[in-house]
């Protein structure tokens, strides 16, 4: 048996909408993508959601919009693909590279407290929600805020997923919390997909108005109603040097039919990880995911295990032994730091980053979708009791290589 990383389900309305589109002879931006941006902000609570050609196109539009420029100092946690940061070295800001938890691969109160007390040039800080994992964005707040820090959330993998909180009703969605805005990914192995595509959720008007322009050339019309409005398209002025991020039709008619799932999708990827959980608690070899979140209200993007050190096995090779025997795994993340741009650029050393150290040497992350049946997610539990049962292979340091986001 095969069983991949990752398998789109697109067995919804996908092509219905996709058929509407191509026939309503108009394919890019129009009432496909104002209707997932509807339906998106209804579903957060949230005042404006702003459909955008990717997560990263969104990051950078919030950091644009924050004035990130030279001298501004970004603090980006170097457990995170390399969209996070790069976004703003496209403006001349300065990356910060942080530590992680080692548990939970998140940043904490405590790594930024310690950070902008080292970095007083960080403005903006980018908290990401690790595999879908959603950061304690209140005390975070609660540390950059009296410091007038703003903090832009990274929710590529976390939608949906909701915040640590005592009270149910304290648990909102992630989007919903008062950060300057959040970012989430519709790329093609995301919890929904448009393919390529992203949304910036924000309630911030001023913020929100900024972002709308620059998605589109900075153009002073909105880009919905320049495309559809009676009025002539031609009588527009530009305001700004914006950029071409707006979401095509085609990709928003996959997303709406992907997000009319998307709490089915995650009903699946919770009881798969429930799966992982027991079927894993006797494989002491492997840390499991810790949650600081009801298990239901992680979105579950990734299901990363970290190897205990000292075991003799080595990631390198136990990712090779599954993919000999049909399992597909990944690794989330070889940390920005031991990137060769990064660690040039930000003059990081590994040792400034143990959290983060710890993961990368022992992680891989389980194939966990919803479309993966019972009997392939057996097989993979399988499959890892008999490779760790296998003679362990001497330690030895991993070897830096490129890996798939
Ligand atoms: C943590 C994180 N941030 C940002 C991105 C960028 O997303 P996109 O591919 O939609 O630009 C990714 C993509 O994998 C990601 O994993």
């Amino acid at each position: 048996m095969n069983v991949p990383f990752f398998r789109v389900d697109c067995s919804g309305q996908e092509l219905r909408y996709l058929e509407e589109v191509l026939q309503s002879g108009w394919l890019t931006t129009s009432r496909f993508a104002a209707e997932l941006e509807l339906r998106f902000a209804s579903t957060l609570g949230v005042p404006h959601a702003i459909a955008v050609n990717s997560c990263t196109a969104a990051l950078h539009l919030a950091v644009e919009a924050l004035g990130v420029g030279p001298g501004v100092g970004v603090l980006v946690p170097t457990l995170t693909f390399t969209a996070t940061a790069e976004v703003v070295r496209y403006l001349g800001g300065t990356v910060v590279l942080c530590d992680v938890d080692r548990h939970s691969g998140l940043l904490t109160p405590e790594i930024l407290e310690a950070a902008l007390s080292r970095h007083p040039e960080v403005k903006v800080v980018m908290a990401v929600h690790f595999g879908g994992l959603a950061c304690d964005l209140e005390s975070l707040r609660a540390v950059a805020e009296p410091r007038g820090v703003a903090i832009i959330e990274d929710a590529a993998h976390a939608f949906p997923a909701r915040y640590p909180g005592l009270g149910r009703s304290e648990r909102g969605l992630v989007g919903s919390g008062a950060s300057a805005a959040c970012c989430f990914s519709f790329y093609a192995n995301k919890t929904m997909t448009t393919g390529e595509g992203g949304m910036l959720v924000t309630g911030d008007d001023a913020l929100a108005e900024r972002v709308r322009r620059m998605r589109l050339h900075g153009i002073d019309r909105d880009v919905w109603k320049r495309f559809t409005s009676t009025n002539a398209g031609w009588q527009y002025d530009v305001v700004a040097a914006g950029y071409k991020y707006n979401m095509p039709d085609l990709n928003a008619a996959v997303g709406l039919a992907q997000f009319e799932r998307a709490f089915e999708f995650h009903e699946a990827r919770v009881r798969l990880a429930a799966r992982y959980f027991e079927a894993l608690a006797d494989l002491d070899v492997l840390e499991l995911p810790v949650s600081s979140v009801d298990p239901c209200d992680h979105a579950w993007h990734l299901f990363p295990v970290v190897i205990r050190p000292g075991s003799g096995f080595d990631r390198d090779s136990i990712v090779d032994r599954l993919a000999a025997a049909g399992v597909g795994s990944s690794v989330h993340y070889r940390p920005l730091h031991r990137m060769s741009y990064w660690s040039q650029e930000t003059g990081s050393r590994p040792d400034e980053f143990p959290g983060a150290e710890h993961r990368w040497r022992g992680t891989f992350s389980l194939p966990l979708y919803p479309s993966m049946t019972e009997a392939e997610q057996q097989h993979v539990c399988a499959t890892l009791d008999r490779v760790f049962s296998e003679p362990p292979l001497v330690e030895t340091p991993p070897a830096p290589k490129a890996v798939a986001r």
